[in-house]
């Protein structure tokens, strides 16, 4: 029988050089939107999606992550009983139903490198990863990551979501190309990390949400360094592919790039209006 996603793993271990200075002492995935900080947006869709078991990997500077996770005694006892307290409720419910795990990534080889870290935290199961600087909403319907496991639990191989950007940036992500299957889904023949616009096969980019089948970390203790001397999860996804494995998914909702200060502004006015 064939294993249910019951993990996420989220690659946190990034310097967040775009937002410096305030990425100096703080881990990128703790900006907050509005008043939740980024990672938390990431394990409240998994959590959504019916996953409990966070695995994150972090490296250097991080340990806020550990902290935010768990609970803080004297914070709530200071707050019990006052008008604040429903200020924790969302935090809290996260601690009591997920468990967290966590391993360092002690180099920055790249997304790849982060995922097979993160191996020893997910063992030998499919997976889901979210990148959390990539926020995601769908107002109307189930989260990215829901609609990302229909896919997975009908298909049984590695997932991505993709969306149609601009020919012009096709150099800031992951771009695939494939046979299409449906309205949504795209078998996916050809991918390429961030490719110059003449270069590229489609534009078609893949945002931060994979269903990954376990072989994937095989598959990635042989992968060379690729585009920019990292080890790419794309190129890893491209052998997977050339076996029919990999379908990608054009996911409703709407999809933030808070790696970037635009997106990230976007994000916030978005949340603001919406919640
Ligand atoms: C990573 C991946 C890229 C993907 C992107 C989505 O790039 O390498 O394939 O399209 O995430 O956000 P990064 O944004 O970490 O440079």
């Amino acid at each position: 029988m064939n294993k249910k996603v019951t993990k996420c793993l989220f690659p946190a271990a990034g310097y967040g050089t775009r937002f410096l200075p305030a990425t100096k002492a703080i881990p990128k995935e703790m900006l907050p939107v509005l008043t939740k900080p980024l990672l938390q947006y990431g394990v409240e869709e998994a959590q959504s999606a019916g996953i409990t078991t966070m695995a994150i990997v972090t490296g250097r500077g991080k340990r806020a992550i550990e902290d935010h996770f768990d609970r803080s005694y004297e914070l709530e006892n200071q707050i019990n009983g006052t008008s604040k307290e429903q200020l924790m409720f969302g935090i809290r419910e996260i601690i009591e139903t997920c468990t967290f795990s966590y391993t360092r990534q002690v180099e920055m080889k790249g997304l790849g490198h982060a995922i097979l870290t993160g191996e020893t935290l997910v063992g030998n199961e499919p997976f889901a990863v979210v990148l959390a600087d990539d926020l995601c909403d769908n107002a109307d319907g189930d989260a990215v990551l829901s609609q990302m496991l229909e896919v997975y639990e009908k298909y049984q191989c590695s997932v991505v979501a993709v969306e149609e950007i601009p020919m012009q940036d096709t150099n800031k992500y992951g771009v695939i190309a494939g046979e299409v299957m449906t309205d949504s889904l795209v078998r996916v023949e050809n991918m390429v990390e961030k490719p110059e616009p003449k270069d590229a096969p489609s534009n078609l980019a893949i945002i931060g949400r994979y269903i990954l089948t376990p072989d994937i970390f095989d598959i990635l203790r042989e992968t060379k360094p690729g585009k920019g001397g990292e080890i790419q999860i794309t190129d890893a996804l491209l052998e997977q592919a050339k076996q029919g494995k990999v379908i990608a998914y054009k996911f409703k909702g709407k999809r933030f790039d808070c790696g970037s200060v635009d997106g990230f502004v976007e994000a916030t006015n978005y949340f603001y209006e919406e919640k």
